[in-house]
Formats: structure tokens, sequence, C-alpha cells
């Protein structure tokens, strides 16, 4: 029988390396060149890390060519028609859905979780009222570490379960009081008579004094629909492996800073245009196309190596089929055109950029399909939810994945701290 092994061979010397093939339970096996350096005098090169697996891990798990996404082995299919974004959640920390008694005291103890010490909640006035949403969450979640020095020292399991719960609990909080601090209105306390998206939707829309707007047949209410079509959109943001954002979120948890901080880092990390700020763009685009007409002469710029331009919400660095989140979205965008008030125009722009975009050489040859991002704008914005809360609504579904990748680092015995080497090119 072969050996599970892989070897190097030096061709200006003639010595050869053999390492060790660590197989995956599902997807590629991983080289294990943790002795390279010491045994060759090398560094690895791999900017990006388009070929290197940074960590061993249990939660979530994608197959980019299948367009497979499961958490904790579940096909993200059947938990977005199935289950909760909290169900997902309970999931995710706990690698099993709970059962009835469990999700009710998780609800409980998430919606008794929600509010914000009074001392955070004036750092808000200490913000400027243009600030971008994304940077007043990251400064925010920043800021409560302070109130929770003893997180710095958990090392039993419980201590992390709880530290978790009350960071799931608190962003949606932060981020509706950094969109209405964003527009000067007053702030409006969660409500612990409400589920977690529809209070979301509450802290965000309600006038002083928690009601909604009053119109001559009363006062208007969320509708269900409404309540559902965001918490899917949740629990298909709740994680996805080893990303950008969850790198840096590991990273600083290597240093061994404090978890608030990690997700603090990791929110900065997600808002670039690359990541998961890309959702804003997208609808930012549709605007600035403008019309149907004008959609191949922004195909021609996307293709033209020489011009910057790129189309927001096309591809992926690991989806190379399908990104199955979008395709869960576009079922959903199509079951609500009925129910609610989708923009046609910017639907047509983007239903026209799809078209083109999926049969043309350039797009197909590179395997540039429509990402999560290409769809989610077009939903969020049928839910009054303003362009500059796209990526916030991203952090709040991916606050559970971050914290519950954290907690693999932590008690991972051979995690390290992350320190990667260089090719220097300098004099
Ligand atoms: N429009 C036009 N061309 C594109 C696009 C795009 N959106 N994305 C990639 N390409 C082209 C590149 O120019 C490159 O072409 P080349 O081979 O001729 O040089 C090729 O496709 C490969 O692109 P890379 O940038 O090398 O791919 P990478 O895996 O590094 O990047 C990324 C992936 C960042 C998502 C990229 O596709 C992109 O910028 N997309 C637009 C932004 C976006 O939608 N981001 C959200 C991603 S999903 C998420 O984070 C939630």
């Amino acid at each position: 029988m072969s050996k599970n092994t892989i070897t190097f061979t030096n061709n200006s010397t003639g010595e050869t390396y053999e390492y060790n093939i660590l197989d995956a339970s599902r997807g590629p096996s991983v080289v294990d060149i943790r002795t390279f350096f010491k045994d060759t005098g090398m560094f690895t090169y791999d900017p990006g890390y388009t070929s290197t697996a940074s960590c061993e891990s249990h939660i979530t798990f994608i197959d980019g060519g299948k367009g497979e996404l499961r958490y904790r082995s579940f096909p993200i299919e059947a938990l977005a028609t199935n289950n909760s974004y909290l169900e997902t959640c309970f999931l995710l920390l706990n690698s099993r859905l709970p059962t009835k008694d469990e999700l009710t005291d998780f609800d409980l103890e998430i919606r008794h979780r929600a509010f914000l010490h009074e001392g955070l909640r004036h750092l808000f006035n200490a913000l400027p009222d243009n600030a971008h949403p994304m940077a007043t969450l990251s400064a925010a979640v920043t800021a409560l570490s302070t109130f929770f020095n003893d997180h710095l020292d958990m090392d039993h399991e419980a201590e992390y379960q709880e530290m978790a719960r009350r960071i799931i609990s608190k962003i949606p909080t932060i981020a509706a009081f950094a969109y209405r601090h964003s527009l000067g209105i007053p702030f409006i306390q969660p409500d612990i008579e409400l589920s977690f998206t529809e209070n979301f939707l509450t802290m965000m829309r309600a006038y002083p004094g928690g009601k909604m707007r009053l119109t001559p047949n009363g006062h208007e209410s969320i509708k269900d629909v409404e309540i559902r079509a965001l918490d899917t959109i949740f629990t298909l943001h709740a994680d996805h492996e080893q990303n950008a954002s969850t790198t840096v979120v590991r990273n600083v948890a290597s240093t061994g800073a404090h978890p608030y901080v990690a997700i603090s880092s990791g929110i900065a990390a997600l808002w670039g245009r690359a990541h998961g700020g890309a959702n804003e763009s997208v609808i930012a685009q549709l605007e600035m196309i403008g019309s149907v007409e004008n959609v191949e002469k922004y195909i021609a710029k996307a293709k033209d190596p020489n011009d910057p331009f790129r189309l927001m919400g096309f591809g992926h660095r690991v989806y190379k089929n399908f990104d199955p989140r979008a395709k869960i979205l576009k079922g959903l965008q199509d079951e609500l055109k009925a129910e609610l008030d989708l923009d046609s125009k910017l639907m047509s722009i983007a239903g026209k950029i799809e078209e083109i975009a999926l049969n043309d050489e350039y797009f197909v040859s590179r395997n540039l399909y429509p990402n999560i991002d290409f769809y989610t704008g077009i939903i969020l914005a049928a839910l009054q939810i303003p362009k500059s809360m796209f990526t916030p609504i991203f952090v709040i579904g991916r606050t559970v994945g971050w914290i519950t990748q954290w907690i693999e680092f932590k008690q991972d015995k051979t995690s390290k701290i992350a320190r990667p080497r260089q090719l220097y090119t300098g004099d």
C-alpha cells in the first residue's frame, strides 16, 4: 500500500523531503509542512493563502466545486428552509440542534441580554452623525470589551458559551443604535417580548415609544414575511469557514486579545468591498448603471483588463460553480415578489447583468458567478433597510460564526500565534 506522504525534491541539490498527508473527513487533504522551514531552511510562498489550510476545524464545510455549504454537517439548504437563525446559532455553538426546551431557554436568554450598559450607550454620542455604521459598530464592540474584563481569563466551556450568547444578543442592538445615531434619531431599546429578528427590525424602524408608523388605518406592523426573509439572511451569513474576516478573528485570538476585540477586528475586515462590503456596493453599482440599456457598457468595463471596474457581487475565492447561498436568496427573492415591494427597476438591471454574465466567455471561463451579495441588497432594500446597514446585517448574522471559530481556536491545544514569514526582496 502506498504511503500517505508527499516528497519534495530540491532540484538544485537533489535533496528530498517527505511530508505527511492529513486526510480531511470531507474535502481536500492537506500536506503537513509544519517542519518545512526547520527541514529545508526555506519558507513556502502563498500570498492570499490560496493553497493554505490555516487550521483544523469541525465547524463549517464548503465544497466550492459542487457549490456545497454545511454548518456542523447540516446542508445550508435544509437549515435555511427548516430552522430559524437562533436554532442555527445553537447548532454552531453546540454541534447539534436544540431540543424544544433548549431552544426556548436559548431564545429567552438572548432576549434578556440584548440591552446595553448605559455607559456604552453614551459612546455613540462621541462619534459624528455621518460615521459609517460599520465604523461605529466596530468601535462599539471594542468598547463592549471594556465592560467584560473577566472574558480575558475564561477557561471553562460554560464561560465561553455565556460570552458567546452575550455578544450574539447585543450585536443587533449595537447595529440598530449605530444606524439611529447616524440619523440623529432616538434609540429604541430592545423589547424582551420580541423575537431576535423582529426585535432588530423594531429597533431600526420604530418611533419613540416603540410604536410603528401611524397611518390613517392604524399602526403599520412588521410583516411575518419580512421577519422570515431577514432571519433566512442571518442564517445564510452565520459562518463561512476560513474567510478573510474569520481569519482576522482567529489571528487576533492567537495573540490572547479579548474576544470582543477579535470580533471588532472581524467587523473591520468585513467592511471592505472585496468582502462583506460588496452587498452595499452591489446596490450602489446597480443605481449607478441606472438602466438596462447601460448594462452592456458596464459589462465591457468589467472585462477590460485596463479598467479597475469590477462587477460587485460576482466571483468568489472558493465557489467555482455557484454560491449555494445565492441560489437560496434568488429563490427567496422570487417568493417575496408577490408580498413585498421589490425595486423592479433594480431587479431588471440585476437580471440583465446576470443573464449576460452567465453566458459570457469572460465570466464563464473565470468561473465568475453571482455570490450571496448580489441578491441580498434587493431583498434588504424591500425590508426598508438602508444601504449603509447592509454590511452591519452581515455582521449580525456572522457574529455567531466568528465567536464559534474563536472558541474553537482557544480550545485547540495545537493553536499558535499567527506569525507568517516573507520573501524579502528589499535592499
Ligand atoms: N468582475 C470582473 N472580473 C472579475 C471579478 C468581478 N467581480 N472578480 C474576479 N474577476 C476576474 C479578475 O480580474 C481575474 O481576471 P484575470 O484572470 O484575467 O486576471 C479573475 O477574475 C480572478 O480574480 P481574482 O481577483 O484573482 O480572484 P480572487 O479569488 O482573488 O477574488 C473576489 C475573489 C475578491 C471575491 C473577486 O471575485 C471580487 O473582487 N469580486 C467582487 C467583489 C465581491 O462581490 N465580493 C464579495 C465576495 S463574497 C463575500 O465575501 C461575502
